[in-house]
């Protein structure tokens, strides 16, 4: 079902990476993501899958994560993404980030069907990701999703008045403040 998809398909930051998500997974994912709205139908978006660990470990050193809890310096060691898949604009077709988005998303999704999962990065560096990658000049990165085999406990709360910052108990467990529904209705 959708919801539980949806439930699922958490931020995670810890992977186990003895089961490395493959190319040909990965392709797939692009495969559907590919076929998702797209403003104007302008189909901008162009994206770039790393699979080998040299060029995984080269992206995983260029992303941010978890700035709300820095000092743990999220993923560990050993428990990165084993895949990134880069999400660029083809700038001769246009920008769109709510494109960015709604692929992004559909591509977590069928990954979590798939039993993996994965984070969104909007933290990188993205000329270093550019240079990393070999981008043209007209191919812009937007957006990096981390994927593998979650390994990591995540629980959705309910959030409390204004406050909405994620944070983990002493056991690594990590817990996410969502509002509730008759606080986002306007
Ligand atoms: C557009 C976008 C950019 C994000 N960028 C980052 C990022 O750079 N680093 C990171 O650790 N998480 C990033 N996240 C993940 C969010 O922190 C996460 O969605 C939020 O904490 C809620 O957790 P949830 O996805 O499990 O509901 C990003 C999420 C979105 C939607």
């Amino acid at each position: 079902m959708l919801k539980d998809l949806v439930l699922k398909n958490r931020s995670y930051r810890g992977y186990d990476e003895s089961r490395r998500i493959t190319r040909e997974e990965m392709l797939e994912l692009v495969d559907l993501a590919r076929l998702v709205p797209s403003a104007a139908n302008r189909l901008p978006l162009r994206y770039h899958i790393s699979s080998e660990k040299s060029e995984v470990d080269a992206v995983q050193a260029l992303t941010m994560w978890a700035g709300a809890l820095a000092h743990l310096n999220l993923p560990y060691e050993g428990h990165r993404p084993t895949g990134f898949v880069t999400i660029c604009h083809d700038t001769t077709c246009g920008q769109n980030l709510m494109d960015v988005g709604i692929a992004a998303q559909t591509l977590l999704l069928a990954a979590a069907e798939k039993g993996f999962g994965g984070c969104m990065i909007g933290s990188f560096k993205k000329k270093e990701l550019s240079e990393l990658l070999g981008f043209e000049e007209n191919i812009v990165p937007s957006l990096v999703i981390a994927l593998g085999v979650p390994d990591e406990e995540i629980h959705l709360v309910e959030a409390e008045g204004k406050e909405t910052t994620y944070y983990r108990d002493e056991n690594d467990v990590h817990y996410v403040p969502k509002r509730k529904l008759e606080d986002i209705l306007v």
